[in-house]
């Protein structure tokens, strides 16, 4: 069974159509990338999809149940989760209290000692932990988006991980170890993946798939080379490669 089910996805704000009929399935532990040019609605199809805003008609289906009307918060409870690229985190909070605050108020999980361990297991995963006790204010670009991923890693399930470029701003080490904890995450969890990012390079290791939006419309899927030399593609790039 498809993770990810998108049916006819739409999203508009007032008149301007953001997503436009976004059609796709992705099978569990699949490593997909969506591009596209700037404004041709890849962050909002990751809200739509995580449920920050209703679809204003289409279908979301994750393991085969609809969630488009559940909302966030119970859309991540089965096992959705992303990263923001203007990062979300508690910015007069330490490192390890961002996380020990996310795990908390996750009422699933168990004694706080349990919580304290799996925290500095997560803060260790992505190499934070020299700076658990710095208030997240301080940490770089990359550093937060580490931050963003270990709270991805104390989600239980993992099903589906929806990253909007992670990679932008972030210097190559911290580039690195992004990388190697998306596979990682792809791996372990077998969650499905998307990936918004312009890193081609990144994209080519990374990802088996590639999605291209323009105006908020599909208008390729397939393999990278496949869908860099789609006339479309070429198009909605105004002729410049990707
Ligand atoms: N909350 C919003 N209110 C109004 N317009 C928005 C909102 N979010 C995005 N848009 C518009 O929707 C279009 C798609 O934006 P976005 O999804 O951010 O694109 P991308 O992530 O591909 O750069 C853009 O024209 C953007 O200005
Ligand atoms: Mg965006």
């Amino acid at each position: 069974m498809a993770r990810l089910i998108l049916k006819g996805v739409t999203k508009r704000f007032g008149g301007l159509v953001a997503v436009d009929n976004f059609s796709a399935e992705f099978a569990p532990g699949e490593v997909c990338a969506v591009i596209g040019p700037n404004g041709s609605g890849k962050t909002t199809l990751l809200n739509v999809i995580s449920g920050l805003y209703p679809p204003d008609a289409g279908e979301v289906r994750v393991d085969g149940e609809r969630v488009d009307r559940l909302g966030p918060i119970k859309i991540a409870a089965r096992g959705v989760v992303r990263t923001f690229q203007i990062p979300k985190v508690f910015k007069n909070m330490t490192v390890r209290e961002n996380l020990l605050t996310v795990a908390a108020a996750d009422h699933r999980t168990g004694s706080l000692r349990r919580v304290a361990g799996e925290v500095d297991q997560a803060l260790a995963a992505v190499g934070l932990e020299a700076l658990a006790s710095s208030p997240a204010r301080t940490l770089s670009g990359g550093q937060t988006m580490l931050l963003q991923l270990a709270q991805a890693f104390l989600h239980r399930p993992v099903k589906l991980v929806l990253l909007d470029e992670p990679f932008a701003g972030v210097s190559p080490a911290i580039k690195d170890l992004i990388f190697g904890l998306i596979n990682r995450i792809n791996r372990d969890h077998g969650a499905t993946i998307l990936l918004v990012s312009h890193e081609m390079s990144t994209v080519r290791a990374l990802a088996s798939r590639v999605l291209v939006m323009a105006s908020g419309r599909l208008i390729a899927d397939g393999p990278l080379d496949a869908v860099a030399a789609d006339p479309a593609v070429i198009d909605a790039y105004l002729g410049q490669p990707l």
